[in-house]
């Protein structure tokens, strides 16, 4: 279902983007998302580890934030907007999902939405202890403290109705696999260690739900395989995708989307969609002159082989792309603005008919 939902989605993006230049949402009449809230990792952080002391999962510096409005490197992970930021305005909502750590929040950034995800994190509690950073069930306190936050200002009753017609991104797992399975490997294969993140997960959306949920989406994992430093680092002398590591994502991916009927069934007024960003992406690096890009081995900062976070930085960008806009990946590890604009649509269109 999910492979067959999203090349149609796809067909119909690659065609409106040889028309028009964007992709058409297909959304259902008469949407009302009220506020975004975001959970995860480094693909939807927006910067909540610039204050973070003991990590190096973070980029709130030069040349990060080169094409975002001002040049400001946010610490969001990559040359601009993420796809969180593009989805805000594409549902109406607004421009920019702001990091609720960010000192300078206003009120209203708190009451349209605020992303609690962290670079680094993942749902295995071993992958945010090592990368130092906001563990799941951290996120999940900083948004019952956001809850006490906005009950003052809407009034305790009003708070359910309120987060019931919000909208929930999930995003998570990547550095599970990608990081702290190698590390594991010698107490678990990777179908037992892709069950326990799974209900790791499980029991995230579990609580979220919870704490007042009712329209989720959960993202996938990418072919983390193709991102340019596992292309290095596993890729061969050809720098190829690495195959264990696409392979590993598919079968996290289809456990995990197997959990979300179950969850759906279980749990009283949830609408939660599984949302593929794997096929999306892979057909992007498998055809990226169909998307405008002319590179996707690469990324644009420094050798585009390897750097990220700390060695992206102002010394090797002298290395760096003069035009992140060709490239699909910005750094060795993330996707450029342009690829997530790109990938924003698609990944709405597929169930957005469900959750809102
Ligand atoms: C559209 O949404 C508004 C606000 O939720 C509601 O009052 C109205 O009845 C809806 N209209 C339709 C046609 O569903
Ligand atoms: C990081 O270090 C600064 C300066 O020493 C300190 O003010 C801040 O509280 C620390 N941040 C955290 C999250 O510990
Ligand atoms: C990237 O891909 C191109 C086209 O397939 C190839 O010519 C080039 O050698 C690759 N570059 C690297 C650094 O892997």
């Amino acid at each position: 279902m999910f492979p067959s939902s999203s090349s149609a989605a796809i067909t119909l993006c690659i065609f409106a983007l040889l028309f028009n230049g964007g992709c058409t949402l297909d959304l259902p009449k008469n949407v009302t998302v009220r506020a975004i809230f975001v959970f995860g990792d480094s693909i939807v952080d927006p910067g909540n580890n610039n204050k973070l002391n003991n990590t190096i999962a973070k980029c709130n510096f030069p040349p990060y934030g080169r094409d975002f409005p001002g040049g400001k490197p946010t610490g969001r992970f990559s040359n601009g907007k993420l796809a969180t930021d593009f989805a805000a305005e594409l549902l109406g909502v607004k421009e920019l999902i702001p990091a609720y750590l960010d000192p300078t929040l206003q009120l209203q950034d708190l009451l349209t939405g605020v992303s609690f995800a962290s670079g680094g994190a993942g749902y295995d509690p071993l992958t945010s202890r090592l990368a130092s950073v906001y563990s799941m069930p951290d996120q999940l306190d900083f948004f019952k403290e956001y809850k006490e936050k906005i009950k003052s200002v809407l009034g305790e009753e009003q708070v359910a109705s309120f987060l019931s017609k919000s909208l929930f991104l999930v995003c998570c797992g990547v550095n599970d696999i990608s990081t702290t399975y190698r590390l594991r490997r010698a107490e678990y294969d990777i179908d037992s260690y892709a069950d326990i993140i799974v209900s790791s997960a499980s029991k995230f959306f579990q609580e979220l739900y919870e704490a007042g949920a009712r329209r989720v989406a959960v993202l996938g994992l990418p072919p983390v395989g193709c991102v340019p430093s596992q292309r290095t680092l596993f890729g061969g002398i050809t720098r190829g995708c690495a195959d264990d590591e696409n392979h590993w994502a598919l079968l996290y991916n289809s456990k995990l989307s197997a959990q979300i009927g179950p969850l759906k069934n279980s749990l009283p007024d949830l609408k939660i969609a599984y949302v593929d960003l794997y096929n999306p992406l892979l057909n992007i690096i498998q055809n990226p002159h169909k998307y405008g890009f002319e590179v996707e081995n690469v990324s644009c900062c420094g050798t585009g082989r390897i750097e990220v976070t700390v060695l992206c930085n102002p010394a090797t960008n002298t290395l760096s792309c003069p035009d992140a806009s060709k490239y699909v990946f910005w750094d060795s590890y993330h996707p450029t603005e342009k690829a997530y604009k790109i990938l924003t649509p698609i990944l709405i269109n597929q169930n957005a008919k469900e959750l809102l």
